[in-house]
């Protein structure tokens, strides 16, 4: 059942909602002394008796109070969906050591987004425009099948001026936004209504070649 000695684990918490987090994140979180994670998170698990550190938007300082913290305590760092896709956990691995850390994965809002439409993405390329634009333009042409974290209000602009220049004829669109939540809204949209719209923050969206859509 893998090792069981680390300090930290890095838990995937899913989406969203309280259905889609895994038996192993909860196990995990009941054993530990200290969680770490955002408000909504944190949130997720109100039962918990472990001391609290909510990261805000200072990384650097979370993992400071992480490394003050006494040494056999046990922490949690919860992240939303996988801690593989775009999470604090390599800051975290890369700061404490992989030898330190278990990495339990949690289904992301990308297999969330997908699921969402019935197509598979295996061959999907992933980008992130949720903290900040990326630094370089990503090929985007090059890709059949896209998922762009968003998230900021500037997101989609971003992903707008950057879609590849098939897309008005060639490819589909879905804004996909608080999947799993009571919230949950998936649209299909015009390539060219992308950057008027309003999106939550919360929100993925999926550019496909029409051919790849059953
Ligand atoms: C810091 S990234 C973390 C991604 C996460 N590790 C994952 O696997 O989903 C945060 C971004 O994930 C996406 N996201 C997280 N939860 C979501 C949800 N319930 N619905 C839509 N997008 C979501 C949004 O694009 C958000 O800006």
């Amino acid at each position: 059942m893998g090792m069981q000695c680390e300090r930290i684990a890095i838990v995937g918490c899913g989406p969203g909602s309280p259905d889609y987090l895994t038996p192993a994140a909860e196990k995990a979180v009941e054993q530990a002394d200290v969680l770490v994670g955002a408000k909504r998170l944190l949130a997720l698990f109100s039962n918990s008796s472990a001391v609290r550190i909510e990261v805000n938007s200072g990384i650097e300082e979370t993992l400071q109070r992480m490394e003050e913290t006494e040494k056999e305590k046990r922490i949690a760092v919860l992240v939303t969906g996988d801690p593989g896709i775009f999470s604090l956990g390599r800051r975290v691995i890369k700061r404490f050591g992989r030898e330190n850390c278990r990495v339990i994965p949690g289904i992301s809002s990308v297999h969330a987004a997908f699921a969402a439409i019935g197509v598979d993405w295996a061959d999907a390329w992933i980008i992130s425009a949720h903290k900040e634009d990326p630094d370089s333009v990503p090929p985007i042409a090059h890709w059949d099948k896209i998922a762009i974290l968003g998230g900021r209000e500037t997101s989609l602009q971003w992903i707008a001026a950057h879609l590849p220049a098939d897309s008005v004829e060639e490819r589909r669109v879905f804004v996909c936004e608080n999947l799993t939540l009571d919230d949950e809204r998936i649209i299909e949209i015009r390539a060219s209504d992308l950057g008027g719209l309003k999106a939550a923050s919360r929100t993925v969206v999926l550019i496909m070649k029409k051919s790849l859509i059953p």
